[in-house]
């Protein structure tokens, strides 16, 4: 498995990392192990959960998978997004972000994150708060890196400035949809990740199952998959999607591999783009997705790509 730096910093990270938010929602304690089992075994090393992923499940979870291996993860998780509905359970207070990392630290069964991310953007706490509060936490050692997630490029660059201005600890990635049929953030996020060296670190990947060709048009989606379990994601299998994933399957199969693998190596193509952390149900999944990892795509094929699936 190679390795990037996550952005600037000297943080190493699988290129394919594992996301978890199916644990302790559609995967039992057992079958989180299994996972992650496998994702050492074949070095995928990068971990993505986050304070509310199966309700706090997926944090519990990782936490007894990982006893007695933690050292070998890297572990990255997030707060503000989600909780009930009391002031403070979301959101980026210090409040909240001092009760959410000793909540995490526990569940997680560790003294510190490797990466810890905002969920989301919290307009009503000046980032300064925010900056300042995690760069607290990293020179308490709870935390080592820092970064956000579904940010917009004006709400990074300001954070960026913030945290260069007042002399805290910097966001070193960002966390957003991308994906082949997603390509919105090239128009600001991407140049000004690449201007600033901030790691991307692509959420969806898979476009939650539909770019690995699982799901045909007019046909049931597979038995217990994410999309016969789980409503909510089903917007996106429209015809448009489902005529693309169709002609990016066929260049993938002209060249011997799968639309699963060329949705990773696409992605990889791009250097700013420091793992892709797909979810995973099931070990071969992880085995299959990090075939992805050893397809360098050429410039000849890229331009092909942007015709099949072309940006925003
Ligand atoms: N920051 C945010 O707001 C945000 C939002 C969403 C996700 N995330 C993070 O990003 C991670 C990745 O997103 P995601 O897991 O939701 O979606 P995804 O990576 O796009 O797709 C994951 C799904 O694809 C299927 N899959 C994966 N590998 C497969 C393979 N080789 N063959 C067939 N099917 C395969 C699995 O579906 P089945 O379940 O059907 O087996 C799995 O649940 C998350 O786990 C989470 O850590 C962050």
């Amino acid at each position: 498995m190679n390795h990037r730096h996550l952005g600037s910093s000297g943080l190493e990270v699988s290129v394919l990392g594992l996301g978890t938010n199916n644990f302790g929602m559609r995967c039992d304690e057992a079958t989180t192990a299994r996972v992650l089992d496998q994702a050492l075994d074949v070095d995928v090393t990068f971990i993505d959960t986050a304070n509310i992923y199966g309700g706090t499940k997926s944090e519990e979870f990782i936490g007894k998978a990982l006893k007695g291996k933690r050292d070998k993860f890297v572990l990255g998780t997030k707060f503000g997004m989600g909780g009930g509905k009391e002031p403070n359970a979301r959101g980026g207070s210090r409040k909240h972000i001092m009760d959410q990392i000793e909540k995490s630290l526990r569940r997680l069964d560790t003294d510190y994150v490797d990466l810890y991310q905002i969920h989301i953007a919290d307009p009503g706490t000046p980032i300064e708060e925010t900056l300042r509060a995690m760069d607290d936490l990293v020179r308490q050692g709870k935390v080592r890196y820092i970064g956000c997630s579904n940010f917009a490029a004006w709400q990074v660059s300001e954070a960026v400035w913030t945290s260069r201005t007042l002399n805290l600890t910097s966001f070193v990635s960002v966390q957003p949809h991308y994906n082949l049929l997603k390509r919105d953030i090239e128009k600001e996020l991407v140049p000004f990740c690449k201007k600033y060296d901030v790691g991307i670190v692509p959420f969806f990947p898979l476009e939650s199952g539909l770019l690995t060709g699982k799901y045909r048009q007019g046909e049931p989606a597979p038995k217990g998959s994410r999309m016969d379990t789980t409503t909510m994601f089903s917007r996106v299998l429209n015809e448009g999607n489902f005529r693309t994933v169709t002609a990016l399957e066929g260049f993938a199969q002209e060249r011997d591999h799968t639309v699963g693998e060329l949705a990773i190596a696409w992605l990889l193509a791009n250097p700013t783009v420091s793992s892709v952390i797909a979810g995973a149900t099931k070990p071969e999944q992880v085995v299959a997705n990090a075939k992805g990892v050893d397809w360098k795509l050429s410039d000849d094929d890229l331009k092909e790509i942007d015709k099949i699936a072309p940006a925003a």
